[in-house]
């Protein structure tokens, strides 16, 4: 699929299915040289409905190819966000010790004549025999309920707990705002270890939990990062990715730092400051010694009106975590995933240039026509007060998504507001900002813009802006400006 006149909105470097709404990514595993991304799926319309898992393929986490639907719905049960593993040992006996099988634990939610009443939520196995293709549902399915029942019950995502030598699930009871951690050695039988609850931003349903092992950079510490989705309630408004740094003893999490539960949100850790980035997890088993996440560009405020077909829903591009020193405390930075930041660096070749830029808007030329660019700004803002660009405009000068930088106040802004069509929900928010940990005159950003999404990565990728935006198909031009004086510009940027 690629952008065209009649599907506008079309991402060209990004994961969408061909047609259907999709939402949060599940089941993401490298497995045999190839990425599998599941995600919650809708196989017969464009909102949300019918929630099943659909399944695309990628060996470079830029080009997907899609999968027929891995778990479909049925009247008795939908499939809700989960993970998978390999289960290298088959200790969960669902395979061979030759053919050793893939464990997906996801959630039942159930429907009329379930295993359990209308409404409850509880944690269930599948596992394919066949590299991912097929899936099968465990007989014994619920594997995990919390009595005797519950309806906001959801979300598992495993994580291997050397030390001890099992598997560690996080879930969540959504509306308590409470991560409930468990354990088992077969993947089948689960006993509770503890809860975690207490911190950060309260304003909404609790979901999509991860517990991550990470080293520190430059240092032989290692720490235990708690990745968790919120909606509503997140940094830019509606669903939002905060984050707790802390200890796991193999039992319970304790974070350290965080944010006392009615503190402003600022005081929290989010992983991105925009308002398109929610339900991110990490790949199982991806190479390299960084987390890769996969993250849904939604937000659940407004993405079921976004104007797309007969598509709706996209990823974020996968990115890899590290966890650094802060001035003030640890802190998660995200860059591109190398494997996709290599394949984009492929497609296209870099175009430099460099420019002193006034009070007049400055074309940035050709080379910015296309839909999907990515892009590195760098900016010295000499005696300019604010600067930035307008991408996608059309050629009045107020249009275009603009993306800028303030000295004074030390942040970077991406405003919509005037990028496209806006005007399918009141809850799109016009703008979203984030300070950087230190201002100056100089700043450097990576953009990657893509046909209805734009990701701003600044500060060495601990401040980061995700937004969508639907912009018109004629309006290409992109520009450099500078506000109250100068700026100096390097621009690079590759089309895709
Ligand atoms: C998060 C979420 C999950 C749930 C799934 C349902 O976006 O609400 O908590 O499992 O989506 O589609």
């Amino acid at each position: 699929h690629r952008p065209s006149p009649s599907d506008p909105w079309r991402p060209a470097a990004h994961l969408t299915a061909g047609k259907n709404w999709l939402n949060d990514p599940n089941g993401l595993v490298y497995h045999d040289g190839t990425y599998h991304a599941f995600y919650q799926y809708n196989p017969r319309g464009n909102s949300w409905g019918n929630m099943s898992w659909g399944h695309s393929t990628s060996q470079d986490l830029i080009h997907w190819e899609q999968q027929p639907v891995a778990m479909e719905a049925s009247p008795e049960e939908e499939i809700f966000s989960g993970c998978i593993v390999v289960d290298k040992n088959n200790a969960s006996g669902l395979g061979s010790a030759e053919n050793p099988p893939m464990v997906a634990l996801y959630t039942s939610a159930y429907g009329k004549n379930g295993a359990l009443p209308e409404g409850a939520q509880a944690q269930s196995v599948a596992f394919s025999l066949d590299n991912g293709t097929s899936w099968q549902k465990y007989q014994g399915n619920p594997v995990l309920n919390l009595a005797p029942t519950n309806n906001n019950f959801r979300d598992p995502k495993i994580t291997w707990y050397e030390p001890g030598r099992y598997w560690v699930m996080t879930t969540v009871v959504a509306d308590a705002q409470v991560v409930k951690m468990f354990k088992s050695t077969d993947l089948l039988h689960w006993d509770f270890l503890s809860d975690f609850s207490g911190a950060g931003a309260q304003g909404g349903l609790w979901e999509v939990p991860e517990l991550i092992h990470m080293d520190v950079e430059d240092s032989t510490a290692k720490k235990w990062v708690m990745l968790l989705s919120i909606n509503p309630g997140g940094i830019a408004g509606g669903s939002g990715m905060q984050y707790f740094v802390g200890e796991f003893d193999g039992t319970r999490f304790t974070a350290e730092n965080a944010a006392a539960p009615d503190a402003p949100l600022e005081e929290s850790q989010w992983l991105d400051h925009g308002a398109d980035y929610y339900a991110a997890n990490s790949i199982s088993g991806a190479p390299g010694d960084k987390p890769v996440l996969l993250g849904w560009m939604g937000n659940w405020d407004y993405a079921q009106d976004v104007p797309t077909t007969p598509w709706r829903g996209s990823m974020a591009i996968p990115r890899e975590l590290t966890l650094v020193k802060g001035a003030k405390r640890l802190e998660l930075r995200s860059a591109i995933a190398q494997v996709a930041r290599e394949t984009l660096e492929r497609s296209g070749e870099a175009k430099s240039k460099n420019l002193t830029v006034g009070s007049s808007l400055t074309d940035l030329g050709q080379d910015f026509r296309g839909r999907s660019q990515l892009i590195e700004l760098d900016m010295d803002l000499t005696s300019a007060r604010e600067a930035g660009v307008l991408l996608r405009h059309s050629s009045g000068p107020g249009s275009g998504l603009r993306i800028s930088y303030n000295k004074e106040s030390g942040t970077v802004r991406v405003d919509r507001s005037q990028a496209g069509t806006s005007n399918f929900s009141p809850k799109f928010s016009p703008f979203h900002e984030v300070a950087l940990p230190s201002s100056g005159s100089r700043v450097s950003l990576t953009i990657l813009l893509d046909s209805s999404s734009v990701e701003v990565f600044a500060a060495g990728g601990t401040a980061v802006v995700s937004d969508t935006f639907f912009p018109d198909w004629d309006s290409t031009a992109a520009s450099a400006f500078s506000m109250d004086g100068d700026t100096d510009f390097i621009v690079t940027s590759r089309t895709l």
